[in-house]
């Protein structure tokens, strides 16, 4: 494993219960950050704070998808570690798998308010802040799906895809600021999340996958690291593909 440094930094993941979150929080604290997990699942956010030392942790019982709970969250974070340095929004839901004339409106409308509103007010908020400290790295974890639409997944790759649109915006408007914003899209990793789909469904994503398996959380936690680090300088609004040869563009 690469060294990579985040001495002194502080990141906030949110989604860091669980899955690619909770491995970029170890990759993270293992780089030297403070590191705070914002998640919904309080046992497990413990549990991953328990485990690990030589770094401050914090841990924020939030719905991403709630304004006020965002707001109240980077609040008690800075409050903690003094600043945020970086943000990674990995919280997410996949929804069911329907055809797009049977798809649930208010399920359609539970994978936006997660996937996609949710990572614009943790941006929304974030962003003053790393402004006014001249320094911010932001991590939006976007999906293969964003890029080219899967079958029965209709509102999670439109939410996905709205993720992209956002960093690509966001990136700019902060291209002088010191605020780095990126995004990843991953195809399918193996992680919980999995349980949320059908087999026949991961399935069709496997076979579209070059290197004939699906990724490790690990795999992911390093790319998106490394995208918090200082060392990554000149790259923001821009998309890093994490797809083992599927989404070449
Ligand atoms: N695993 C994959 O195949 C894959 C592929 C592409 C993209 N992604 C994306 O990567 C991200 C992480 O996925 P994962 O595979 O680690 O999933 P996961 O289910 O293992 O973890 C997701 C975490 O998000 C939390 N969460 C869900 N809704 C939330 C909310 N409203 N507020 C706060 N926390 C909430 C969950 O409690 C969970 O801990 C997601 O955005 C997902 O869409 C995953």
């Amino acid at each position: 494993m690469n060294k990579l440094d985040m001495q002194g930094r502080s990141a906030v993941v949110t989604g860091g219960a669980s899955g690619i979150g909770e491995a970029t929080i170890r990759r993270m604290a293992e780089s030297g950050a403070n590191v705070a997990i914002w998640d919904m699942n309080e046992e497990a956010m413990a549990n991953i704070a328990g485990s690990i030392k030589g770094v401050k942790t914090h841990t924020c019982k939030v719905d991403v998808s709630k304004l006020d709970q965002v707001e109240a969250a980077f609040k008690s974070t800075v409050d903690a570690f003094g600043k945020v340095d970086a943000l990674v929004n990995s919280a997410g839901v996949a929804g069911v798998n329907a055809m797009v004339w049977e798809y649930p409106a208010d399920e359609w409308q539970r994978v936006m308010d997660v996937c996609l509103n949710g990572t614009f007010y943790t941006c929304r908020t974030a962003t003053p802040h790393m402004m006014e400290n001249g320094y911010g790295r932001i991590v939006n974890i976007s999906s293969v799906a964003g890029k080219e639409g899967n079958p029965t997944a209709s509102a999670y790759s439109a939410a996905k895809a709205g993720v992209i649109a956002l960093t690509r915006s966001l990136g700019k408007e902060l291209a002088t600021k010191g605020v780095l914003v990126n995004a990843v899209t991953p195809t399918t990793v193996n992680t919980p999340i999995l349980a949320q789909v059908s087999q026949q469904h991961i399935d069709y994503m496997k076979s579209k996958i070059p290197m004939g398996r699906l990724g490790e959380a690990e795999e992911l936690a390093a790319m998106i690291t490394w995208l918090c680090t200082e060392e990554c300088s000149f790259s923001t609004a821009a998309v890093f593909d994490a797809s083992g040869g599927r989404t070449t563009y």
